[in-house]
């Protein structure tokens, strides 16, 4: 059985599905914080499977315990923790809190239980404003600019240290840090995608709800910076693509001899800009996206994609999905759910 921290959100509902769908049995912990179960419960509609589902909160050690001496759980996904980078300067104390703290809370049950694998959501974000692209694994972390970003390196350096220290003691832990590129897109049937509390921050959630009529137009963040059309260029990949990562991780985990701490890039290699995601949507899909030229965003870069040989050699996975399945599939989720999951 594979623990799910975080099952029902975004990233986490489409994992649950591609876990169900290749025989794993799941458990969810998630608090339902940024998510709602009706993204579970169609994810069983669309599986036709059932799974076990926790309502708590990943620094509960208690509820860890509970469920690492109950379930036969063989390895953890970690996907549980607050993301919103402009919400993590307001809000500094409770991002270490939930994203280092309940790491930290997970990580000792999991030793408690004896239970050794662990793949930890990490993010693009770790290689700090300097590093040339594309971004390789053996690069150093460089200098985050906010407090999720750093919340996200010290994690990966607090795994690594207790990874290292557990190799001589019994059960040695293996851990997988996989660094997302920028995930969109939703599950082809429509029924699960991404579905954003408030205003979205991100620019794909952005584009589908001002293509669904909620909000009036775009704002591009700079049309001046050094790429080729001026606007910012990210390595977009489709959700359903980087769920697959995640088994393709617990695969190689599972044929692992030595326990280690392994990094992978999980992005398509492919940079894309604002521009492009915009003229994409609105050819794709048929529909129109007003849009004005705002100033920058304070702290976005230029440019970022990943290096993807690693991932490609180690883990035999890449992206099979193309910019237009992500703009299509956002589409089918939007206009199918204009409130997400919330039937207004
Ligand atoms: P999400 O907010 O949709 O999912 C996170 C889930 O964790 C939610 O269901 C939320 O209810 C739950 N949660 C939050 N705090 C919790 C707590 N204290 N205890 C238990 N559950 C809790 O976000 P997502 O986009 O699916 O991201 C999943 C993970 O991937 C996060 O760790 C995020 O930082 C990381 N990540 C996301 C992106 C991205 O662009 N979406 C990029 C890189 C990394
Ligand atoms: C993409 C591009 C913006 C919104 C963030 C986090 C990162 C990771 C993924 C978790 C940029 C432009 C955006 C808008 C715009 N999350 N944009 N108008 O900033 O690459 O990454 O999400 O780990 O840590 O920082 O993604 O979607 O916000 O922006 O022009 O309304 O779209 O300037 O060039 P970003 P994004």
């Amino acid at each position: 059985m594979i623990l799910v921290t975080g099952g029902a959100g975004y990233i986490g509902s489409h994992t649950v599905l591609e876990l169900l769908n290749g025989n794993y049995k799941v458990l969810v912990l998630d608090n339902l914080s940024n998510a709602s179960l009706e993204s579970l419960q169609r994810v069983e509609q669309i599986s036709a499977q059932k799974f076990t589902f926790v309502q708590g909160d990943i620094r509960d050690e208690s509820i860890l315990n509970e469920l690492f001496s109950a379930y036969p759980i063989e390895a953890v996904i970690h996907f549980a923790g607050l993301k919103a980078v402009g919400e993590s300067v307001e809000k500094p104390a409770e991002y270490y809190d939930v994203n280092v703290n309940g790491s930290l809370c997970l990580v000792r049950a999991m030793q408690k239980a004896g239970v050794t694998k662990l793949v930890f959501s990490s993010s693009a974000t770790v290689y700090g404003e300097e590093a040339p692209v594309p971004y390789e694994e053996s690069m150093p972390r460089g200098n985050t600019t906010n407090p999720y970003g750093t919340s996200k390196a010290m994690v990966e350096q607090i795994l690594s240290d207790i990874q290292a220290a557990s190799l001589n003691k019994p059960n040695p832990l293996d851990v997988t840090l996989l660094r997302y590129f920028n995930p969109i897109g939703a599950h082809e049937s429509g029924l699960i995608g991404e579905d954003p509390q408030g205003i979205p921050n991100n620019l794909m959630p952005y584009i589908s709800q001002v293509a669904v009529g909620r909000l009036p137009e775009l704002s591009v963040f700079g049309d001046d910076y050094e790429t080729p059309d001026g606007s910012g260029v990210r390595d977009y990949i489709h959700v359903v693509d980087l769920a697959k990562g995640h088994l393709a991780a617990l695969e190689k985990m599972n044929g692992n001899v030595k326990a280690t701490c392994a990094i992978y890039n999980l992005g398509s290699g492919q940079g894309t800009s604002v521009f492009e995601l915009v003229n994409v949507f609105e050819r794709e899909n048929n529909v129109e996206i007003p849009y004005k030229v705002a100033h920058r965003r304070a702290g976005d870069l230029a440019t970022c994609y990943a290096a993807v040989d690693k991932a490609a050699k180690e883990l035999n996975w890449r992206t099979e999905k193309t910019i237009e399945d992500m703009v299509r599939d956002t589409w089918r989720w939007q206009s199918k759910n204009p409130h997400g999951y919330c039937s207004e």
